[in-house]
C-alpha cells in the first residue's frame, strides 16, 4: 500500500519567515515589508449549499493559513509574487480593477483593495507576496484565505480598525465577497470569508445568513473540542479537481434562486421545514420541476440538520452527530448532485472502517471530505481511505487534522 500523505500546516513563525524571505527577494534591497498577516482556510462541518441560500453553516478554521507579507505604497500600483508562481510579478494599478475586467490569481488580491475602497474606506497600492499552506483546489478555501490575509493586512497599514471586532470583522467578509464575486468572477455564497475572519480557536462559527442580521446574530460560537472527548475530525484531499468558477456552482445557484422565485419567497430559508412537502408540491410538474424538487429539498433538510448538529453539540453530544453528517452526505450525492466518485470513495470507505460520520465539504465536483473519527481508529481509517484509492487506482489523497483554530491575524 502507498503511505498516507499527510499535508502539515506550518507555525506562524515559519509562515512568516517565508513571506519575509520572499518579499526581501521580490523587492530588493529595500525588501522589508509593513507586516505580516496570515488567514486560515476551512473546513464546514455541515450546512452545505445553504449560506447562499441565506440558510446556516458550521465551518472551523483549519490550522492550515496564508501568510502575506505587504508594504504600503504612495501610489495606485499593486505589484504582487507569490510563492506558487515564483519569479512572476502580477502588477495592477487600483484605477483599473473593475468587474469583469482583472484577471489571473491577482483578482483575488486587488479585489479586496477595490471592495474596501467601494465601501469609502481610503487604500492605496502595495507590494506583497503571499505564501501558503492551505491545499489548493481542495475544497479548503484557499482563495478565501487569500482574500481574508490581504484584509487584515490592507485593515493594519490603513488603520481602519475593522479587525479589531467581529462588527468589524463582519464588514471585512463583505470586501471579501465582493473581491471575490465581482471582481474573481466567483459566485460564491460567503461562508468561507466569514469562516476565516469571524471563527476562533476551539470553536465551530455557527453562521446565520439570513440578510440584515446584526454581526451578532448572524454568528453563535459552538465549542467544539474534540480531543477532549477522544475524537478527531480528519480531512481528506481527494486531489480530485475542483473549480468554483465554472458552470455547475452558478447553475445550482440560479436553480435555487428559480425555486424561491416560483414560490414567491425571498429566499429557500423562508419555507417551513413542516410544510416542505406543499412547497415542493407548488414547484409544479414536469423534468425542470423535477430537478428544483431535489435542489430544494436539500437546502431545507441541510439547514434543518445543521441546526439540529449544532444543538447536539451543544448539549456535550458531539459523537452523536455521525447520522447527520451521513444524512447531508447523502442529500447533497443524491439530491443537490455535486458530489464526485472520489468523495463517495472516502465516504464509504471512512465509514466502513469505524468513521462515526462522514461528508463530503465544500462546494464538491471533486475537493475534500471529512470523517469524525475515535482517536483510537484514525490510523484504521486512514489506511482505508488510502487502499480504497490504490484499488481504483486514483491519485493519493492528502491527509489534514483539523483541530479548530484562530482566525485571520
Ligand atoms: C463554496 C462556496 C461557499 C459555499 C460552499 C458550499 O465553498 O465558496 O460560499 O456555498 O461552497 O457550502
Amino acid at each position: 500500500m502507498t503511505s498516507p500523505t499527510w499535508l502539515e500546516h506550518w507555525s506562524d513563525d515559519d509562515g512568516a519567515a517565508r513571506v519575509r524571505a520572499l518579499f526581501a527577494e521580490a523587492f530588493g534591497s529595500d525588501g522589508v515589508p509593513d507586516g505580516v498577516w496570515s488567514a486560515p482556510g476551512r473546513v464546514n462541518l455541515i450546512g452545505e449549499h445553504t449560506d447562499y441560500n441565506a440558510g446556516l453553516a458550521l465551518p472551523v478554521a483549519l490550522p492550515h493559513r496564508t501568510y502575506v507579507a505587504l508594504r504600503s505604497r504612495d501610489d495606485d500600483v499593486v505589484r504582487l509574487t507569490s510563492a506558487q508562481a515564483p519569479g512572476r510579478t502580477w502588477e495592477t494599478d487600483l484605477a483599473d480593477v473593475a468587474p469583469g475586467g482583472t484577471q489571473g490569481w491577482g483578482a483575488y488580491v486587488a479585489g479586496v483593495a477595490w471592495a474596501l475602497r467601494q465601501a469609502g474606506h481610503e487604500v492605496s497600492g502595495f507590494d506583497a507576496v503571499v505564501d501558503s499552506c492551505v491545499p489548493f483546489g481542495a475544497g479548503l478555501s484557499s482563495s478565501a484565505a487569500l482574500e481574508c490575509a490581504v484584509a487584515v493586512a490592507l485593515d493594519a497599514v490603513h488603520g481602519l480598525g475593522l479587525a479589531a471586532d467581529d462588527a468589524g470583522r463582519a464588514a471585512l467578509v463583505t470586501a471579501c465577497v465582493r473581491a471575490e464575486n465581482e471582481i474573481a468572477g466567483a459566485p460564491t455564497g460567503g461562508m468561507d470569508q466569514a469562516a476565516s475572519l469571524r471563527c476562533s480557536v476551539g470553536h465551530a462559527l455557527l453562521l446565520d445568513c439570513r440578510p440584515g442580521l446584526s454581526a451578532l446574530e448572524s454568528a453563535g460560537r459552538v465549542p467544539f473540542d474534540l480531543a477532549a472527548v477522544g475524537l478527531t475530525l480528519l480531512v481528506v484531499d481527494t486531489r480530485a479537481e475542483h473549480a468554483l468558477v465554472d458552470g455547475q456552482y452558478a447553475e445550482r445557484r440560479a436553480s435555487c434562486e428559480r425555486a424561491a422565485e416560483i414560490l414567491g419567497l425571498p429566499s429557500l430559508r423562508d419555507i417551513d421545514p413542516d410544510r416542505l412537502d406543499d412547497a415542493l408540491t407548488a414547484l409544479g410538474d414536469g423534468p425542470e420541476a423535477d430537478v428544483l424538487r431535489r435542489r430544494v429539498r436539500h437546502v431545507v433538510t441541510e439547514i434543518a440538520r445543521t441546526e439540529q448538529f449544532a444543538a447536539t453539540v451543544r448539549a456535550g453530544r458531539v459523537a452523536d452527530v455521525g447520522d447527520l453528517m451521513d444524512a447531508s452526505h447523502a442529500s447533497l450525492r443524491d439530491d443537490y448532485e455535486v458530489s464526485a466518485r472520489e468523495l463517495d470513495l472516502v465516504v464509504d470507505s471512512a465509514r466502513a472502517a469505524g468513521a462515526l460520520g462522514a461528508r463530503m465539504t465544500g462546494g464538491g465536483f471533486g475537493g475534500s471530505a471529512i470523517a469524525l473519527v475515535r482517536d483510537a481508529d484514525v490510523d484504521g481509517v486512514v489506511e482505508a481511505v488510502q487502499a480504497a484509492f490504490d484499488a481504483a487506482s486514483l491519485t493519493a489523497p492528502g491527509f489534514l487534522l483539523a483541530p479548530p483554530s484562530a482566525p485571520a491575524h
